[in-house]
């Protein structure tokens, strides 16, 4: 009966049961610790909190956002409370996925709702960023952004970017004219803070300036090197054409070490290096390189589709001591001075920033 249930979400279930992730890496390969001999610190005295949005997390780990909705809401549910109970457990941050659904559905509140598990999680909701363009039939405003926030008692609001996604798929919302200023506009007037991000992509510099400059409050960089939204379109295309299109821009984007590196350089705004990440040491570089946070997204599927809170909390405690452990070989005592640790770039990435950003300043100003 759960197979069904499954069956109807097919982007859940593409994402299980096939390999969706990009064939090219997310660029952490190419970044470099130095290991150091005498880290002159005690492992046990390693503080991996930070700081964001004016609240505290114990880890610098994000649950990025996934489900919520019309079909199979239930499995949708199941998903939410699932990885909100390890989000309050670990005292982490988490989104929730799309709420066009609820939006169009509001019934469906309930598959998006997790503060009955996760009391004080910070809970991020999510519109996407076509629905605030100013050619879309019944397009989003202030009211939906509060509807989405409200229902659920979010903390905060994410707009994702998916013009990748949307352009491969045969029913795609391409509309894009005017979302910027929409969200100006939005930012203007809503009392939540609003996160941009992609969805396997990546954020350049250029449109990360833009988006501190209409005063966005984050940036989820959702680069190229994990879960490719491409690829899932691949699976879903009805016919060659589509297959095609969706095949040839399997690996379109910037990688994630790139877009954390351009989005650091460019602005100040916080960032969440999410796209890609599967493990503690890449999600180290991630912080080093001056995020604030690694988001994780499709590892997290699977355990939370069974209900399983501890295989949640298991993969993260990993990546925990993982980040750990290379805190502590680089001599790094909290988040702060990891960011102070020198860096090498090499290869692909060396190459690319080389032409993008003054490489030497930004690496001594991250
Ligand atoms: C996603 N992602 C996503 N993002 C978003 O903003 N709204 C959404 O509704 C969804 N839905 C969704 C479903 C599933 C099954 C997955 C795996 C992912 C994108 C997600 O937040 C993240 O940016 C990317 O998946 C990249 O991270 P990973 O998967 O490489 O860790």
């Amino acid at each position: 009966e759960e197979l069904t249930i499954i069956r109807k979400f097919e982007h859940i279930e593409h994402c299980l049961k096939r390999n969706v992730q990009a064939h090219v890496s997310n660029g952490f390969e190419d970044v470099h610790f130095v290991h150091m001999s005498l880290p002159e610190i005690d492992k046990e005295e390693i503080d991996l909190s930070v700081e964001f949005l004016g609240r505290k997390f114990d880890y610098p780990i994000f649950i990025a956002g996934m489900t919520g909705g019309t079909k199979g809401s239930q499995l949708a549910g199941k998903i939410n409370k699932t990885l909100a109970k390890a989000a309050q457990e670990l005292n982490i941050p988490m989104g929730v996925g799309s709420q066009r659904a609820m939006i169009r559905k509001p019934e469906t509140w309930e598959s998006y709702y997790v503060r009955d598990v996760a009391p004080d999680v910070f809970l991020v909701g999510n519109l996407g960023a076509p629905q605030f363009s100013e050619t879309i039939k019944e397009r989003y405003g202030i009211d939906e952004a509060l509807k989405a926030v409200g229902t659920i008692q979010a903390d905060a609001l994410a707009i994702h970017m998916n013009p990748l996604q949307e352009s491969v798929q045969p029913e795609g919302d391409t509309q894009y004219r005017g979302v910027l200023n929409a969200l100006a506009e939005l930012k203007a007037e809503f009392p939540y803070p609003i996160i941009a991000k992609e969805t396997g992509a990546g954020v350049s510099m250029e449109v990360a300036i833009r988006l501190e400059g209409i005063g966005i409050d984050a940036i989820d960089v959702g680069g190229l090197g994990g879960t490719s939204w491409s690829g899932v379109e691949y699976y879903r295309a009805k016919d060659e054409m589509g297959r095609n299109l969706a095949l040839k821009f399997w690996d379109w984007g910037i990688k994630t070490a790139i877009s954390v590196a351009e989005v650091r350089y460019a602005t100040d705004l916080p960032i969440i290096a999410t796209g890609g990440m599967r493990d503690g040491i890449t999600m180290a570089k991630a912080l080093a390189m001056g995020a604030t946070f690694a988001g994780v997204a499709l590892p997290l599927l699977k355990p939370a589709v069974k209900g399983d809170v501890e295989g949640v909390i298991k993969i993260l405690r990993r990546y925990i001591e993982e980040i750990r452990n290379a805190m502590f070989l680089v001599g790094a005592r909290n988040v702060e001075e990891l960011r102070r640790v020198p860096l090498v770039i090499t290869g692909f990435t060396r190459e690319w920033l080389e032409q993008r950003v003054d490489l030497g300043l930004y690496l001594r100003s991250r």
